[in-house]
């Protein structure tokens, strides 16, 4: 989503102060431990810390920092877009026709705002860069910025049919010559996921629950669609995860007053300004379909390989405003799920499967989503990462705390994450681990509304964000086990422009003058081993929102780079590879938001009269064919 509040509603930027709680806190976290020991790594290793004087960089200037109508790639670079807000997807689906949408249309038509990507390749199984599936999620809609003014004044039944069918997710075959991609029209791969007729079955402790029923699925078993998807992750099976944020903005009507009241208000329910979806699907009326939003904001599984598939919503992985849902093989054989809850103040959370993945017996993936242990993070100033288990009966997860079963426990994750001490935190985003190491990096975007530090949330409040770097314990055979109980962690930079001291921000000491970012949001590996963060929110701060590289280790560790800048609007979502790291598919969503219909701030990526700045995926290479 793009950033909710504009700069004048931001609270300032803290004054230095000796006596800041940062002060504390970097103390704490680095002078003693982390600082003594990188130093006796040697220099190149060392950190810097502009809030002590040390500061470099400066602030935006070269083209590729300045916001523009247009994109903008690093130089050696080059930019095609894919696929578009619109255009056809399924077989026979119509041309994009801006001035005339329809419900109809759309539901067979790439979907609005789309954030995660995955690329999988064909055939499945091998490891094909030139051929495959291009998994796409669409995340939310705005009226106003899809349809003509005249428009906004048609039946409410046709606007909401519109939206829903605008939501969801996109599997297109894609292929490559040349260096550039086409979309294969007609392709048996081709599939629309929406939320207006898309049937999705319910599995895992919490599928025909009793507060998952209601008046068009007394089973509670079944959903129709799938909300807000924003990040996701891809299994080790082929199949990809697509993650349900911000469900809260669609459901609006009078709560009665009961236990399902606190439950829905945890999660923001009625949203302030929410979709007015009530006034034509009674499923979206909070007074008729209390239950309704309890279906939702959960983990989705799509099988993109099958496109008669029946999506599935994994309730195992509990519910709340899941960012991702990024998936790791342990070591011996058990799959682990890394998920962001993208609010202020709200945790990381992980789940480890019961059983184990087979890759010769396909057949092992079935359940292994739906029979885990869902565990939430505790952050110790002392660097320790504890995860406690969301397990009903254990702890304070009793009835005498309302939970009557797991179901419970799962359909009201928030709470009883809260209840076992678990460590609010600066919006959890992306989580990725990195393959090599094992190593995890989160995401924390900015946080507006922390009044108290602590160490892995070093600034109140958190204009800008900051990564954090998990690390988990060796095995017994010295392998990274994602499973263990205990984690170290360390913040591996705090974003912000170090030129300006009071941003409190740290990077390595490769980084450059035009190399700081705000607002990480979606992080990826490539396959040379470096992390890549995508930003959402870093107009705010006069730098266009974009996609960063960096290294994770060696002298370039935490000093990133910026090699695509997104048209003015923008936010920069679900940067992904194919399998040779030769091209880097990225989601632009929402370019031009916030500006007219009639006068938008941009047109892109057509530049047409009377056609609207339309979402779209980009695929960046460079220009010499190397990896990128
Ligand atoms: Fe949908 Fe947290 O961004
Ligand atoms: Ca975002
Ligand atoms: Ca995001
Ligand atoms: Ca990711």
């Amino acid at each position: 989503m793009p950033d909710d509040a504009p700069p004048s509603l931001r609270p300032p930027a803290p004054a230095p102060d000796p006596a800041d709680p940062l002060d504390a806190v970097v103390a704490r976290r680095w002078s003693r431990r982390d600082v003594l020991r990188l130093a006796g790594a040697g220099a190149a290793a060392s950190w810097v810390w502009a809030c002590g004087g040390g500061g470099r960089g400066a602030e935006a200037g070269s083209p590729l920092r300045t916001k523009s109508p247009d994109h903008r790639v690093a130089d050696g670079y080059a930019a095609q877009v894919v696929v578009r807000w619109g255009d056809p997807v399924t077989p026979g689906a119509p041309a994009f026709a801006p001035a005339a949408l329809t419900a109809d249309a759309q539901a067979r038509q790439f979907g609005f705002n789309n954030d995660f990507l995955a690329f999988l390749p064909l055939p499945k199984g091998s490891a094909s860069s030139d051929h495959g599936l291009l998994c796409v999620n669409h995340e939310y809609t705005t009226r106003a910025d899809m349809l003509p003014p005249a428009d906004l004044s048609r039946p409410a039944a046709e606007l909401v049919a519109l939206e829903q069918a605008a939501h969801g997710h996109s599997v297109l075959e894609v292929t490559r010559a040349g260096g550039t991609w086409t979309v294969v029209a007609a392709s048996p791969w081709a599939r629309r996921i929406d939320a207006r007729t898309t049937r999705i079955r319910v599995a895992g402790p919490a599928a025909g629950h009793p507060r998952l029923r209601t008046t068009a699925d007394p089973t509670g078993t079944e959903v129709v669609g799938t909300l807000n998807d924003c990040s996701g992750g891809v299994t080790p099976w082929g199949t990809v995860l697509l993650g349900e944020e911000n469900v809260d903005g669609y459901f609006s009507g009078t709560l009665a007053d009961d236990a399902e009241r606190d439950n829905h208000r945890r999660m923001g329910i009625p949203a302030k300004g929410a979709r007015p979806w009530a006034a034509a699907d009674p499923r979206f009326d909070l007074g008729r379909e209390p239950h309704e939003p309890n279906r939702f904001g959960w983990v989705v599984e799509v099988d993109p390989y099958d496109a008669a598939s029946v999506p599935v919503k994994r309730t195992a992985l509990g519910r709340f405003k899941h960012e991702a849902a990024t998936t790791v093989l342990a070591p011996d054989g058990r799959v682990v799920v890394y998920s962001g809850d993208d609010e202020a103040m709200q945790c990381v959370y992980r789940y480890v499967s019961r059983g184990r993945y087979d890759p010769l017996d396909p057949a092992s993936a079935e359940d292994l989503l739906d029979d885990g242990t869902l565990s939430v993070g505790r952050f110790d100033d002392d660097g320790t990462l504890h995860w406690l288990p969301l397990v009903h009966g254990a702890g304070p997860l009793t009835s005498t705390a309302g939970f009557a079963s797991q179901a419970d426990v799962l359909i009201e994750a928030r709470r009883a994450a809260a209840l076992l001490g678990a460590t609010p935190m600066d919006r959890p985003e992306d989580v990725e681990a990195n393959p090599a190491t094992g190593r995890v990096y989160v995401a924390l975007t900015k946080n507006k509304d922390r009044t108290q530090t602590d160490a892995a949330n070093p600034r109140a409040p958190n204009p800008y964000g900051h990564v954090l770097e998990l690390i988990p314990p060796p095995d017994a055979h010295g392998r990274p086990d994602p499973t263990a109980d205990a984690y170290t962690w360390e913040v591996f930079l705090r974003a912000g422009n170090p030129a300006r001291p009071t941003d409190g921000a740290a990077y390595g000491a490769a980084a450059t003058a035009d190399g700081w970012l705000a607002c990480p949001d979606n992080v990826a590996f490539d396959p040379r081993g470096r992390l890549w963060i995508a930003t959402d929110g870093a107009d705010d701060y006069g730098v266009p929102d974009g996609v960063y590289v960096t290294d994770v280790a060696g002298p370039g560790r935490a000093a990133p780079q910026m090699v695509y800048a997104c048209p003015v609007g923008a936010e920069l979502c679900g940067p992904c590879f194919t399998p040779d790291g030769t091209t880097l598919f990225v989601s632009v969503q929402h370019p031009g938001e916030g500006s007219p219909y009639g006068a938008p701030s941009t047109r892109w990526p057509d530049f047409t009269p009377n056609v609207p700045p339309r979402p779209s995926v980009v695929a960046i290479r460079r220009t010499d064919g190397t990896q990128v």
